[in-house]
């Protein structure tokens, strides 16, 4: 059954927090991404942990290995259930924050080890002439992405639903999807533009069907009247898949 993340993407924990106790009983896991660790530090991790929740820390790792190996060590020391690298680091890269978060499990006797995804090309881009695509497809870079990070022992990888059934197909059931960019259409639009930086999209339901093991959400749930009715109707989207 495939697992709802609220990306808590805010500048404060006092907002964060207050975010969080909104969907509390309804979504169990909890982002925090680069806008709030910046502000708040780790102490955000240890916050939304003692309020009960599984946290993924969605930093976005990419630099020389030795300094990789040490962000996913403080990552994992932090308490994050869940981090993530970028996959264009390369397989060096990749096999040192394996090796690293391993390590940090056993030092601090986890029973789990946080599960550890690759980024493989942003939801928000889609154009082939960007500088990572090269010309290429956004699905033909990110399948390629997710065939390496495979092979560097990663638990997963970061990608839209749009790519989620291909890596499914060719990586195995087991190797992780994790999706950003969902998307409810809106019926009363009289365009199909999603009016954010958002391009490669999909209904939740769509994304479960392809896949995806763990949807990630931010907007469609933080900037909602009624953050928990939405997370709500997402989760009763994603059964339907
Ligand atoms: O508000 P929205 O639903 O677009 O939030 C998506 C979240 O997922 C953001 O926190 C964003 O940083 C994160 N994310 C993403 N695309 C990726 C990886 C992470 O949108 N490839």
């Amino acid at each position: 059954m495939a697992q709802l993340v609220v990306a808590l993407d805010f500048q404060t924990q006092a907002e964060a927090v207050a975010m969080a106790a909104k969907v509390q009983g309804v979504a169990p896991w909890m982002k925090v991404g680069l806008e709030l660790f910046v502000a708040e530090g780790p102490g955000i991790v240890r916050e939304l942990k003692a309020l009960g929740f599984k946290v993924f820390v969605d930093l976005k790792f990419l630099d020389i290995p030795n300094t990789v190996r040490g962000a996913v060590r403080s990552c994992v020391k932090s308490g994050a259930d869940m981090l993530n690298i970028h996959a264009c680091g390369g397989v060096d890269m990749a096999r040192v924050a394996v090796a690293a978060r391993d390590e940090a499990a056993a030092e601090m006797a986890l029973a789990a080890k946080p599960l550890l995804f690759a980024v493989t090309v942003l939801t928000s881009m889609m154009d082939p002439s960007l500088p990572v695509l090269n010309g290429r497809e956004p699905a033909a870079v990110v399948l390629e992405l997710a065939k390496a990070s495979r092979a560097a022992g990663l638990d997963g990888v970061v990608c839209s639903g749009q790519e989620a059934a291909r890596i499914k197909a060719e990586c195995g059931p087991d190797f992780l999807c994790l999706t950003p960019g969902i998307r409810i259409p809106d019926p009363s639009a009289t365009t199909s533009a999603q009016g954010d930086d958002q391009r490669r999209v999909m209904t939740p339901e769509a994304a479960v069907a392809a896949g995806s093991d763990y949807l990630v959400v931010g907007r469609p749930i933080t900037r909602a009247v009624d953050p928990a009715q939405s997370a709500r109707d997402i989760l009763r989207r994603m059964a339907q898949a």
